[in-house]
């Protein structure tokens, strides 16, 4: 990685103070002082986190550093994920809905604590029939249905390992998830409703599953009524299997340091990383952040609008959600279809309280205009969320202004698929500002180094680091530790998990994430993130969305090449990219030097909804794209 820090274009001045109302329900209340004291010992704060959960044995060690970065929390520990997430909520909420689902054709299914229990037993003695044991490996390929969680917390119930793939990804990645993790059964649905569409699930698995030989059997849910081929002794479906089973299984006692997941996640090159996340520690952290940070309580209809498929619907669908006991939405719906109002007629029909985006969704929605969410009651929630990439400053205002109506304050979390749970992110009372996602959680110790692993001074952009270890932090690549060495313990020199992305942190102590690494444009000699560039588009009134790359110039070293999505109603024409190139240097100064600006009706994005920078890159420079198995068109 190289040497130079980044500068710093963009100033978002803005700053927002809690509310009355926020404060006095706020489970935090003295943020700063919260933070100030995890500090001073963050192994006695997680402890003390731990203690809110059930254990079948308390830990010895709450952390053995001595094979580092192959930290182990809660050594000694034995436990359940699934005890916390389900069996706890007997006592006190059985009746209450724990999972409320909402199909993409309108259909509503509402799952109570006491039902979600006796269906997460039922599958988990199906899978023990199937010859499913402690520590064999499960993929499910299923849309965002009930029964994608409740796979998960069968699996985790009998320590078996589940690997979720996005039902998005083609027959050739889904084939080579399963090769990797040598799964015994898949778990699948015929179909899945998409835009008014069956899209067939079922034809996929058995092709990829042709060239798996460690399957030995695949389960079909069904969803979509459709004629699917069903392979007599390999294939069973799922409502058959599970009639046959007790509603009773007890829940097998696992090491704190077991293996809970595995996530394949991308990066640029390579074949994609098998993330492993473990029991105990994964769920003191995703259950800490999920109570602190959404501050739920006994009232709240919580909606976070991430694919389970995703680490975000992992820790924060179905483990989070159901391990504070509250209800979770989970949904077929896309934003927009049938309508631009889709999911604000979902708020308004389920009195959502907290709702989880992120920012790509953030930016259509300004796109089609406020007069869609403008039709619907969204008065019942109390709290917005964001994640995935950096929210540009105008998003946020935008979704302030029209989602939250000024009331609501907005968590932007920044986390990782390795990291598991949120860890840099305000809490209710913070102070905010529009862009930054402030500070790091209590307990977490984050800081920003250029290329020597020097920390640098406030306003000077460099490398993102985490410089103490978190309870729900990925043990390792799956079968290849090297690699997790490698990856995130030896690009620059230090003793610290270094995260990939460039960031900033400002007088204040707030952090401003500046994109990727390897997004990076390199002008005149300025190392200058995505982000800000891209925010400063974002803030002429005609765009709704902007990706930029460096393109080589003699002169300038690189020179920036934007593609820009228009708002609604917006024509493009020569003028209105001079006027929004002016616009730009204005925001940015005469660094920003612009070569041209490309109108575009969509962006290349990841399945997950991040723009993929490197393949507008390699068309604008003519280099290799890399692996794409991650695009979504
Ligand atoms: C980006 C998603 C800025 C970042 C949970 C990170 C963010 C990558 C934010 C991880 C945020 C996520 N602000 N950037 N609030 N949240 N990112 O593994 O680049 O899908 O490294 O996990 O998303 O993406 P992943």
């Amino acid at each position: 990685m190289s040497e130079e820090t980044l500068s710093t274009l963009l100033k978002e001045e803005r700053k927002f103070l809690p509310r009355k109302e926020v404060i006095e329900r706020a489970t935090v209340k003295d943020w700063e002082k919260v933070i100030k004291e995890a500090a001073e010992n963050p192994l006695k704060f997680w402890e003390e986190a731990a203690r809110e959960m059930e254990w079948f044995q308390k830990w010895e060690k709450v952390l053995d550093d001595s094979n580092k970065p192959f930290f182990r929390w809660f050594v000694g520990g034995k436990c359940n994920i699934t005890v916390n997430a389900v069996d706890r909520h007997l006592k006190t909420r059985a009746n209450k809905v724990a999972i409320l689902f909402e199909g993409e054709p309108g259909d509503v299914r509402k799952i109570t604590y006491a039902e979600l229990h006796k269906e997460v037993c039922k599958f988990a003695n199906a899978l023990k029939n199937l010859g499913v044991k402690k520590g064999d490996r499960v993929t499910t390929y299923l849309p965002n249905i009930p029964e994608q969680a409740i796979t998960m917390l069968a699996c985790a119930r009998i320590g078996a390992i589940h690997s979720v793939v996005y039902a998005g990804f083609s027959k050739e990645a889904l084939r080579d998830r399963i090769v990797d993790a040598e799964a015994k059964v898949v778990v699948t649905a015929d179909g899945t409703f998409r835009r008014g569409k069956t899209i067939l699930l079922k034809p996929t698995v058995d092709e990829a599953v042709a060239a798996c030989p460690s399957v030995e059997k695949v389960v079909v849910v069904k969803r979509a009524n459709a004629d699917v081929k069903m392979q007599p002794g390999k294939d069973f479906w799922y409502h058959e299997l599970v009639a046959k089973e007790s509603g009773e299984c007890k829940a097998e006692v696992m090491e704190a340091t077991d293996p809970l997941f595995i996530l394949y996640t991308s990066g640029t090159t390579g074949k994609p990383k098998g993330v492993v996340h473990v029991h105990g520690g994964y769920m003191v952290g995703v259950h800490r952040t999920m109570k602190w940070i959404f501050d739920i309580k006994e009232e709240d209809i919580y909606w976070c609008t991430a694919d389970a498929g995703w680490i975000t619907g992992h820790s924060y669908i179905v483990y989070g959600p159901l391990m504070v006991g509250t209800t979770t939405i989970m949904s077929e719906a896309v934003p927009d279809y049938p309508q631009p109002d889709r999911w604000w007629s979902m708020v308004e029909k389920h009195k959502v309280t907290v709702f989880y985006t992120a920012p790509t969704a953030i930016r259509a929605m300004m796109k089609n205009g406020e007069e869609w969410p403008n039709k619907h009651d969204l008065s019942t929630l109390r709290l917005l969320g964001s994640v995935g990439e950096p929210i540009n400053p105008e998003a946020w205002h935008w979704y302030y202004r029209v989602i939250g109506k000024e009331k609501c304050p907005i968590m932007d979390t920044w986390w990782q698929t390795e990291t598991g749970m949120i860890l840099i992110t305000p809490l209710p009372v913070s102070p905010l500002k529009p862009g930054s996602a402030t500070k790091p959680f209590p307990g977490i110790i984050a800081d920003i180094v250029d290329g020597s692993g020097k920390s640098l001074p406030a306003n000077q952009g460099g490398f993102l680091v985490i410089k103490s270890p978190w309870p729900a932090m990925m043990a390792t690549i799956y079968k290849d530790p090297d690699r997790y060495v490698q990856t995130y313990w030896k690009k620059l020199p230090g003793d610290f998990y270094v995260a990939g992305d460039v960031a900033r942190r400002d007088e204040d102590g707030y952090f401003w994430v500046q994109g990727r690494a390897d997004d990076v444009l390199k002008i005149s000699g300025h190392r200058i993130g995505t982000m800000e560039v891209e925010s400063a588009f974002v803030s002429h009134p005609a765009v709704a969305e902007a990706a930029v790359v460096g393109v080589p110039d003699e002169v300038k070293g690189e020179v920036i090449k934007a593609y820009v999505i228009l708002k609604a109603g917006q024509k493009s024409s020569p003028d209105l990219a001079e006027d929004i190139k002016k616009h730009v240097r204005k925001e940015l100064g005469p660094v920003a030097v612009i070569k041209d600006i490309e109108f575009r009706d969509k962006l290349p994005k990841t399945r997950s909804g991040k723009i993929m920078r490197r393949v507008l890159k390699a068309e604008a420079t003519g280099k290799p794209i890399g692996d794409i198995t991650t695009l979504e068109d």
